[in-house]
């Protein structure tokens, strides 16, 4: 496995993945690397590519209240992690390459980046989609691949590949589950014991309310249940809303492809999660 950290080395190196006639994948990841981000590598190299994965803790997408610098950074483990799943290349990209003194440009994506992450943490799509961006050009992937646990993330990303019209096709893949039901997140590390033990109440609140919706209920008393169920439990909600999978925008009623969304905090841990409504 190829560890590489200047653009040239990259370029030299893509350039010869890309002769060996096999489509190139990209997986970005922030580091920390848990059995999501594995699944993302398997399903990379499972449709035949030659995978290439980021690691690059990007600054741009934490606001100033959020603490980035106590974001998990652990390269050996990962670079361990990325070896055992057969990866073929990691790019470890500095700051300075990411963002060079001069810069002048910056990706807003506005529609299914508005509303629920976008709002509560504003500036952190257009950091997402400048980095990605930035990956895609340094990298030029055929496809990339990123977890469903941030859906409205990989709604965005998909926005802003189809309007800049890059080359390259988006694959979302499906939310890693530990037993209980938690979704997978480089954050679960920071849950206390009983918070851990809470923390599977987030999906099991969108659950109750996908099984109302699809009993026929409609919008709002499921979600306000499940939101003061949340509360009640100790959660600070940040929102639990019924949207349309594409566009994020809110909805009344569980059409095909609709998607429960949440975010919610247990203490400083934040936690996401989203389910299939319909
Ligand atoms: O999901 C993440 O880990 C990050 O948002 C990403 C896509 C690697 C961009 O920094």
């Amino acid at each position: 496995m190829l560890v590489l950290r200047t653009l040239a080395d990259l370029h030299a190196a893509c350039a010869d993945l890309r002769r060996g006639a096999e489509p190139l994948a990209l997986v970005p990841t922030m580091g920390a690397l848990h059995q999501g981000h594995r699944a993302l590598v398997r399903a990379a190299m499972a449709s035949g590519a030659a995978t290439v994965a980021s690691i690059f803790v990007n600054p741009r997408q934490f606001a100033a209240d959020e603490d980035l610098t106590r974001y998990p950074r652990d390269e050996a483990a990962d670079l361990e992690a990325l070896r055992a799943e057969g990866c073929a290349l990691v790019w470890l990209p500095d700051m300075t390459t990411m963002y060079p003194h001069d810069e002048a440009t910056t990706i807003t994506v506005t529609g299914p980046a508005q509303h629920w992450e976008g709002a509560v943490r504003p500036g952190h799509f257009r950091g997402v989609a400048t980095v990605c961006a930035k990956l895609f050009g340094q990298v030029r992937p055929d496809r990339a691949y990123f977890g469903e646990k941030d859906w409205q993330q990989v709604q965005v990303v998909k926005r802003m590949v189809a309007d800049l019209l890059l080359p390259l096709r988006i694959v979302g893949i499906e939310t890693v589950r530990e037993a209980d039901g938690l979704a997978m997140s480089s954050r679960n590390r920071f849950l206390s014991a009983e918070q851990r033990t809470q923390a599977p109440m987030l999906i099991a609140a969108l659950r109750d309310v996908a099984a109302r919706l699809a009993a026929g209920e409609t919008t709002p008393a499921p979600l306000a249940d499940a939101h003061a169920a949340l509360q009640r439990q100790g959660f600070a909600v940040d929102y639990l809303a019924l949207v349309d999978g594409e566009t994020l925008s809110p909805l009344d009623s569980a059409t095909p492809g609709a998607r429960l969304i949440a975010a919610a905090r247990l203490g400083t841990v934040r936690l996401l999660d989203n389910i299939a409504a319909a």
